[in-house]
């Protein structure tokens, strides 16, 4: 049943990208140590990140193909991962479906107006347009395949479709989501119909990624912890159903939220090839609920905050972890979420050191 999507599909995948560590674990195959990238690596706890931001808006830096490619391939080289991940935002194909997407300072982001029924979603643009609109993105994917090493596999990615909606309606981030909820319960015509609209984007916007040199897609939903099973399978599944079914088989691709440990299942139903499991979860225990190696890969899960403890503490609960897992094929070293900005570099850099080491077969 599981691993349809990857199964025999090289594509025009180099084969030493294919063969990387990352990658094959993303296939539940062999690996010489568990690979390991880390959510957010690159970003303002790295000074370099800091000093190429400095000339830059954070969306002019995410439309600058050289800056954006820059603190990518640099973020990947000073940390030592096993993957690249391209600067970008999952917030970016809603000014491309014609909202206004702000970072103030301190604040997070903003977009106006928000949408609050099924006149405001068919205002958006037409999701191909919002798609092209973003193909700065797919040029800043190119600078950096040519950049990177080769032997490094390059991650695009997206917002899954309730996290990108959440933005759009609160007009912003939210603790309660109920202007999000309040179109899901009340406008369920105008919901399906802005799903649809964001999955037929994401489908365009993921495929073009993928041409343009990302070998591996996550798809981050980050606050689809905050559904009900019941909801998600009602107003969220066949839709990432949708989308995930649109894209180009060999391309694994990662699910990853927060708090999801009740939603786990059914993000496994969406066909991805690897969960990503945040810190709340037991990685092992999670993993075997979810069919185990032979059926799916996962991603995770080290607390990010624990960057923050003694280097000491740091590599033991990252031992921990590694230790629990037993070498199983199918494990991708993660945080739970992203880095925070306090963290130390040195700490990242030591703890990717310590897996590659610890983990040698
Ligand atoms: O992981 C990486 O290194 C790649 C780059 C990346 C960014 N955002 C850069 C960024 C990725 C994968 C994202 C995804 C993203 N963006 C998510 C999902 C991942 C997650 O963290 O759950 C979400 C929810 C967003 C929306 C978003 N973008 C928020 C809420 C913020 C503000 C965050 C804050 O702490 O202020 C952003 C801005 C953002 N995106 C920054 C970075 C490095 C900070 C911007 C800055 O330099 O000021």
């Amino acid at each position: 049943m599981a691993r349809i999507r990857s199964d025999g599909n090289q594509q025009n995948i180099d084969s030493v990208l294919w063969d990387s560590p990352f990658m094959r674990a993303c296939r539940g195959e062999s690996v010489p140590h568990t690979p390991v990238w880390l959510m957010r690596q690159a970003g303002r706890y790295m000074q370099e990140y800091r000093d190429v931001r400095a000339n830059h808006t954070f969306l002019s830096l995410c439309k600058n193909k050289h800056d954006a490619s820059k603190v990518t391939v640099d973020a990947q080289r000073i940390i030592g991962a096993d993957a690249a991940i391209i600067f970008a935002d999952i917030l970016l194909i809603l000014e491309g479906l014609g909202m206004e997407l702000t970072f103030g300072k301190g604040e997070g982001p903003k977009l106006n107006p928000c949408l609050t029924d099924l006149a405001s979603v068919q205002a958006l643009n037409n999701p191909h347009d919002a798609a092209a609109a973003c193909s700065y993105v797919n040029d800043a994917i190119s600078t950096c395949r040519n950049e990177l090493p080769a032997d490094i596999p390059l991650i695009g990615f997206c917002g899954a479709p309730f996290t990108v909606a959440s933005y759009a309606c609160e007009g912003g981030g939210s603790r309660q989501y109920a202007k999000t909820k309040t179109m899901m319960y009340c406008h369920t015509d105008a919901w399906h119909a802005l799903m649809d609209i964001i999955v037929t984007a994401l489908q365009d916007y993921l495929i073009g990624q993928v041409k343009a040199g990302a070998q591996c897609l996550q798809i981050f939903d980050s606050w689809v912890g905050n559904i009900s099973a019941e909801d998600y399978e009602a107003y969220l599944l066949p839709h990432m159903i949708k989308l995930v079914d649109a894209l180009p088989k060999g391309i694994p691709i990662i699910v990853f939220g927060t708090h999801t440990r009740h939603l786990l299942h059914l993000f496994k139903q969406t066909n991805c090839d690897v969960i990503g499991i945040d810190a709340t979860c037991d990685l092992v225990q999670t993993w075997d609920a979810l069919g185990g190696p032979d059926e799916i890969s996962v991603q995770g899960n080290l607390d990010q905050t624990l960057l923050l403890a003694p280097k000491e503490m740091l590599l033991d609960k990252a031992k921990q972890l590694l230790d629990s897992v037993e070498s199983r094929p199918g494990h991708i070293f993660n945080l739970g979420h992203g880095i925070i900005k306090e963290t130390n570099p040195q700490q990242v850099i030591d703890l990717i050191a310590f897996i590659h080491e610890y983990s040698k077969r």
